[in-house]
């Protein structure tokens, strides 16, 4: 079997915006439903303050990856890696036995911008908003990145915002 493509999955405003005071700047739980078919079965990464954000840890059904410094970091149900080469060798390593063909980059800020270098595949929910926020996505080269598909959604009962879905991958 090929090696697993690595993948960042994230929602990003219009102004590159991602993350306020720790959590989320929106309320979009279709774009969270897409997120769980998508990764779910699969190995995913993260920082150590996006584990600290969720809501309920580890997010089920998936080997949860968490990057820190902190070498007596405990993420109790997760694996702990101290630096994103080692992350993606367990991410590797577990997707080789679940024999599946991606592992996701879930953010958030500081991971997306050490993992981009390293990304196949980019699915990305483009947030019609522009929100005040401290963590970004980084910028995109221009040229290095191929739209592969484009789906445009309307604000659900669920939602904050119309987005569209958008899957990139490395020219
Ligand atoms: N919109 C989206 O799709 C999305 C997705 C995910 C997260 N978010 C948002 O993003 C925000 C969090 O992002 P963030 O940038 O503040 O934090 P983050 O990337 O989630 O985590 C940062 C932490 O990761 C560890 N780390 C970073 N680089 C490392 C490296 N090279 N080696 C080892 N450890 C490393 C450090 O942990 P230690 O301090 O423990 O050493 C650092 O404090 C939140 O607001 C969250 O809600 C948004």
């Amino acid at each position: 079997m090929s090696e697993p493509a690595i993948c960042l999955i994230v929602a990003r405003g219009r102004n590159g915006v991602i993350g306020r005071e720790g959590d989320m700047p929106w309320r979009l739980s279709s774009d969270l439903k897409q997120f769980k078919a998508l990764t779910t079965g699969k190995p995913i990464i993260m920082g150590r303050k996006t584990w600290d954000s969720l809501p309920r840890r580890p997010l089920p059904g998936r080997l949860n990856i968490v990057v820190t410094r902190q070498a007596d970091f405990i993420a109790e149900g997760g694996q702990v890696a101290g630096d994103l080469e080692t992350a993606f060798d367990f991410a590797t390593a577990q997707a080789r036995i679940d024999s599946v063909d991606e592992v996701f980059v879930i953010g958030g800020g500081q991971i997306y911008a050490a993992a981009l270098a390293r990304a196949d595949r980019l699915y990305l929910t483009e947030v019609e908003a522009d929100p005040a926020g401290d963590a970004v996505f980084p910028a995109l080269a221009a040229g290095h990145w191929s739209e592969v598909s484009r789906r445009v959604c309307e604000a659900g009962p669920g939602d904050d915002h119309a987005f569209v879905c958008r899957v990139l991958e490395r020219v």
